[in-house]
């Protein structure tokens, strides 16, 4: 038998186990890595994935996009909130009684999560990003659609099943208390795997102050299977934890297990962001487009601007001068007037001829 056609069947072999079997290892970097995720989940293929770029200037502006309604959020309970690494994010599952309103359903809150980079060089980490920029990280809030399906599995996979909040965060000088609830138990569940109760808290303190201004389209789940099913929320404004808690989140996880004898730190789990292909993206604000100028239009500024000085200063000089010339005129006649009448007082000058 030819030897090359073994490989391909035993490869072929091998690709179908993995891809019949619940138990495929994706990542973000490597074999399965996110440019490989479709070969193995036919949906990271689709046309209508997640994360995107939001271009501002491509938004459509949709007046009755009224503020997202957190409902319980800050009726945290009394039962702690189990927090686990899965070996790809730190996720904490939410209570049932904390939901969504103001959304065309109601939704059910599930769990949530984090994305995050590799704190080198300039803010990369979050999935989302605005204008073509990222921040350090993004909290996502997964909620399922309790009007039109019984649970969490049968809604995932369907049109309209979820509803995910998007919040983009960066780093500044304060300590964020609310993401310290998580992130001071990060230590704990250091291996993938592994899993800690937390004290309850809340749920809202983790959201940006403005819930009235976001952006809203339909994608994806932005992991495998990555199903089609999520109405996104990506809210304007940005939250911040402080550089040292970012560092946390950035070194203290491994996806790796613990009886793995190489430790792998868990980062850069974001994925890239996905082609729009004729999606709309609402805004529910009018966004204060960033116009970038490309160096041919800032020559073009620059010129304009100094012909527009160079123009103005002439104008400003011809009329000064003008000005200049008259009283020149005015006081020079004054001057012979007064000259060739000099016995006579001052105010009789100027009598009108009749
Ligand atoms: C979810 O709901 C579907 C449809 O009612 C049902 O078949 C399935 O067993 C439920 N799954 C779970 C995990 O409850
Ligand atoms: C999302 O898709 C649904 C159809 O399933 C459509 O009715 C809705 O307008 C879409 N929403 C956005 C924000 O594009």
């Amino acid at each position: 038998m030819d030897p090359a056609w073994i490989t391909v069947s035993i490869s072929l072999l091998l690709k179908c186990v993995e891809c019949s079997g619940t138990a495929t290892e994706w990542t973000y970097a490597g074999a399965v890595g996110q440019a490989e995720w479709a070969e193995y989940f036919p949906d990271c293929g689709g046309s209508s994935q997640s994360p995107i770029n939001v271009d501002t200037s491509q938004t459509l502006h949709d007046p009755t996009l009224i503020p997202v309604q957190p409902l319980g959020y800050n009726q945290p309970g009394k039962r702690p909130f189990s927090l686990s690494n899965n070996g790809h994010t730190v996720q904490m599952t939410l209570p049932h009684w904390m939901g969504l309103a103001g959304l065309p359903w109601h939704y059910s809150a599930v769990q949530l999560h984090l994305h995050w980079g590799n704190g080198v060089g300039v803010a990369t980490g979050s999935e989302h990003t605005i204008n073509g920029q990222s921040t350090s990280a993004e909290l996502h809030i997964v909620h399922y659609n309790t009007e039109v399906y019984a649970n969490m599995s049968e809604a995932m996979t369907q049109e309209n099943g979820l509803a995910v909040l998007g919040i983009l965060i960066e780093a500044g000088e304060e300590i964020n208390q609310a993401y310290g609830s998580i992130f001071n138990y990060l230590a704990r569940i250091r291996y993938a795997g592994q899993k800690v109760t937390i004290p309850a808290f809340d749920i809202q303190s983790l959201l940006p102050d403005n819930l009235s201004q976001y952006f809203r389209y339909n994608g994806s789940l932005t992991t495998p299977p990555c199903y089609q099913s999520v109405l996104w929320t990506i809210f304007n404004e940005r939250v911040k934890i402080s550089h040292s808690q970012l560092m946390k989140l950035e070194t203290v996880l491994y996806s790796s297990k613990a009886e793995e004898a190489e430790p792998m730190v868990l980062q850069d789990n974001y994925r890239a962001t996905q082609p729009l292909n004729h999606r709309t993206v609402l805004s529910s604000f009018i966004p204060v487009s960033v116009k970038m100028y490309t160096a041919g239009e800032i020559t073009a500024i620059v010129i304009g601007s100094l012909c527009g000085c160079i123009g103005l200063a002439v104008i400003i000089y011809f009329i000064v001068k003008t000005f200049r010339t008259q009283d020149v005129a005015k006081e020079q006649d004054m001057a012979l007037k007064i000259t060739s009448n000099p016995g006579k007082p001052e105010q009789d000058a100027p009598q009108p001829e009749t």
